[in-house]
């Protein structure tokens, strides 16, 4: 019946979101008053702006779009009810008249409340160098203009579920190295980090698009309103997996001294397969000496590699905690060497530590663990905050911004360029992006691009979804290669400096 609540929870969040007026989700409401005169095309674009001399995410997973605009911008989003809220709205926000009334009515007239927008993106799951156009959006009739940006605020928020994707990769990247150099396979790659994030977002959509981002690299986890997104919004009917796991609550309400009991009642209520059991509400070290490796031993042993016990540390030092438990653990139970000369617990017993986890600590545990002689193989890991909340737009530098428009019917290529500070300059003119002759991946700026070499693909013309993606296709795209496990040489040196006709490749260096 919990996760009957849940799902009820979820799915209010998700109506308080689609019930909102979609015309009221701007606050651009005023700028199609403030362009000059005889306007007639705004092109924008996204990127993740890349720092000088910032060399931490490097290489940036594109996802999400496809939520976007099937929530907000596909079909007929434009009502004549809408337009009256909006009115009434933004009347009483701003205290005057400044709401586009007509502007709007046109769009419900001349298209019937279709989107005259073009949005060209990345496939969604491609990994792209940062600082690297990731989507362009365009008016595509001269008499919309102001829409273009219209819906930046909407289209910004893509920076949610691309620096969640992109976290979630960088974690397998550290997973993968270590499990190669104890294991020498990465096998349950895919498995080893859970998301254990719901609890700490902000909100059921911020859950839904981050549980779906860390889907697009892993198997495991308990954020359901991912995998819900997955399904309805990326055709995939079931994009991860959990197990039955203890809680606290679960543990102490057996009482302090019955602790042994609350195990040996995981045991019995699931015998088959894997369990987790958190072990820290009293004393983990002697909860994994006494009860699970005494009185409590032969039950553990009488389970096998598919219905393992995961016990599970949840306080202290996590590499400090993990390597005293897995040494009591292999006093009880020994241990074997695999074809690597690590040690690995009997595989009916593992850990999974869910405590402390971001990429800088795991990869301090499992080095300390191989330093130690275990191999990765002992341990899974669970991540919350660090996977789904602690970050923000700043974290890969996420901006939209306009690089070319036409007026009275005439191209100019426009751009900030700020004295205060030039990494926040923008990129200029038409933009297209290209795998070049050396395999790197860069941003061609001025409308000098050639169509046939365009990564970018049509995603969205004049209300309608023209491209989809599965997570099936998304997985493919964002699949670690072999390469990453060697740190990679890929576009992450500064490009040398230019031939004064390749000025206008920029690729996110200014
Ligand atoms: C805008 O276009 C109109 C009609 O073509 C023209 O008469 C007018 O001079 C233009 N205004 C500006 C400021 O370019
Ligand atoms: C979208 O609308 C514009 C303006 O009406 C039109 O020129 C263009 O051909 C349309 N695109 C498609 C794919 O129908």
């Amino acid at each position: 019946s919990r996760r009957n609540m849940k799902f009820t929870f979820l799915i209010m969040g998700l109506h308080l979101i689609s019930s909102l007026t979609w015309l009221i989700m701007s606050l651009i409401i005023t700028h199609y008053k403030q362009y000059p005169p005889n306007v007639s095309k705004v092109y924008s674009y996204f990127e993740c702006r890349r720092k000088r001399g910032g060399t931490q995410f490097s290489e940036i997973v594109f996802f999400g779009l496809q939520y976007l605009l099937k929530k907000y911008l596909s079909g007929r989003v434009i009502t004549e009810e809408k337009i009256q809220e909006a009115k009434v709205f933004y009347q009483m926000h701003f205290r005057q008249t400044v709401f586009d009334e007509e502007g709007w009515r046109k769009v419900l007239e001349k298209y019937d409340g279709r989107l005259p927008i073009r949005i060209k993106a990345v496939p969604e799951g491609k990994i792209i160098p940062r600082g690297n156009v990731l989507f362009t959006v365009e008016n595509t009739d001269p008499d919309f203009f102001w829409l273009t940006n219209y819906i930046e605020t909407m289209l910004v928020q893509m920076w949610y579920p691309i620096s969640v994707a992109t976290i979630s990769r960088e974690f397998k990247k550290i997973l993968a190295k270590h499990l190669k150099a104890t294991s020498g396979s990465l096998e349950g790659l895919d498995f080893k980090l859970h998301d254990f994030g719901y609890r700490g977002v902000s909100s059921q959509e911020s859950a839904a698009l981050g549980g779906a981002a860390h889907l697009v690299n892993f198997c495991s986890t308990d954020t359901v309103a991912g995998l819900l997104m997955a399904q309805r919004y990326y055709g995939c009917p079931m994009a991860g997996f959990s197990m039955p796991a203890a809680e606290h609550s679960t543990i102490i309400s057996w009482g302090r001294s019955r602790e042994k009991e609350a195990f040996e009642s995981m045991l019995d209520q699931f015998p088959t397969g894997p369990v987790s059991v958190v072990s820290d509400s009293y004393d983990i070290f002697k909860a994994c000496r006494h009860i699970w490796g005494d009185k409590l031993k032969e039950r553990v042993i009488e389970r096998s590699e598919d219905s393992c016990l995961i016990i599970r540390p949840d306080s202290g030092d996590p590499a400090e905690t993990l390597i005293e438990v897995i040494k009591i653990l292999e006093e009880c139970f020994g241990c074997s060497l695999n074809s690597q000369g690590f040690k690995v617990l009997p595989s009916y017993l593992r850990i999974i530590q869910g405590d402390g986890i971001d990429l800088n600590s795991v990869d301090e545990i499992l080095e300390k663990l191989s330093d130690e002689g275990w191999s990765a193989e002992n341990v899974f890991f669970g991540c919350g905050s660090a996977l789904l909340q602690k970050l923000n737009r700043d974290t890969l530098n996420c901006a939209f911004k306009c690089s070319y428009v036409e007026i009275n019917g005439k191209g100019m290529d426009v751009y900030k360029q700020p004295v205060t500070d030039p990494s926040k300059g923008s990129k200029r003119g038409l933009l297209s992006l290209r795998r070049n002759s050396d395999d790197f991946i860069e941003t061609v700026e001025r409308g000098v691009g050639k169509p046939e070499e365009d990564m970018l693909v049509i995603v969205f013309e004049n209300g309608s979804i023209v491209q989809e993606y599965t997570l099936e296709e998304i997985r493919k795209n964002a699949r670690l290669l072999e390469d990453y496990m060697a740190p990679s040489q890929h576009n992450q040196d500064e490009p040398k400096s230019l031939e004064p006709h390749q000025k206008h490749i920029m690729n996110g260096v200014h």
